[in-house]
């Protein structure tokens, strides 16, 4: 069975101390209500991250990212973080591909297969992000764009090695926007996404991929979206700033 799984992009935000307190409070939150096949990440700033990393010791459902990583294994890349650095402090995710970093910084997915490849090799799992702009989607070019993003972003990876990936489906248009897609907008796609999987690898690995829903997710609707057959959680920017409010979207699931 696919895990379930709620995600927190904290985004460039929270001081060092700040982030501690927000962590602290959301353990003590969610330790009893993700259970069995559910997780919780929590995916904050670099700096964050080693003590995240201590403090969720001993919590099997709860685990802490990156939102990012370089694609060498280590050398001249003043300022760049890797992914064994990332690994080696006791991080297990890499939130890679995020629209913002498509959009700002320029990745490409020739750029964040090579991203992928690094992340994996290095034993971390990548949730690995995918959508299309509103303009794409006035121009009825969603369902394409999901489609070379995969193509030339993860599909070069065999069965084995794509069954370490999270993907989250993230419309740019909903993200931080306060527009959610439509339950049914958004399992539409995850139900395409499923069908790509299957055609490209087998349906078994469809059924086993975890597919997550971002953008403008909120305590209120994330009930009716995790309810959706093909979302498996959700990917949540805002709201994770806020220990009660990504408490509430962990037990929409229950
Ligand atoms: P949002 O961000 O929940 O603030 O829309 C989601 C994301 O960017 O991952």
């Amino acid at each position: 069975m696919r895990k379930k799984i709620v995600a927190g992009n904290w985004k460039m935000n929270l001081d060092y101390q700040e982030g501690l307190t927000l962590f602290s409070e959301v353990i003590n939150m969610v330790k009893d209500e993700a259970t069995g096949s559910q997780q919780v990440v929590v995916c904050s700033p670099f700096i964050h991250l080693h003590s995240l990393a201590q403090l969720v010791k001993g919590y099997t459902n709860v685990a802490v990212g990156a939102q990012n990583a370089h694609q060498a294994e280590s050398g001249a890349y003043t300022g760049e973080i890797s992914a064994k650095q990332i690994k080696s402090v006791g991080a297990e995710y890499v939130i890679l591909g995020h629209s913002e970093r498509r959009q700002y910084f320029g990745e490409s997915n020739e750029l964040l297969a090579k991203k992928t490849d690094t992340a994996l090799a290095n034993g971390l799992l990548p949730i690995f992000c995918i959508g299309e702009t509103l303009q794409q989607r006035e121009a009825n070019e969603h369902f394409d764009i999901i489609k070379s993003q995969l193509a030339e972003g993860v599909f070069h990876l065999d069965a084995d090695a794509f069954g370490k990936i999270v993907l989250a489906y993230e419309p740019v248009w909903a993200i931080g926007t306060g527009v959610t897609a439509t339950s049914d907008q958004a399992q539409e796609i995850h139900a395409f996404i499923r069908q790509e999987l299957a055609a490209k690898y087998s349906q078994q690995v469809a059924d086993d991929t975890t597919i997550l829903y971002g953008g403008s997710c909120n305590p209120k609707n994330a009930a009716e979206l995790f309810a959706c057959a093909d979302i498996d959680g959700g990917l949540i920017g805002g709201a994770s700033l806020k220990s009660r409010d990504f408490t509430d979207i962990v037990k929409a699931f229950n």
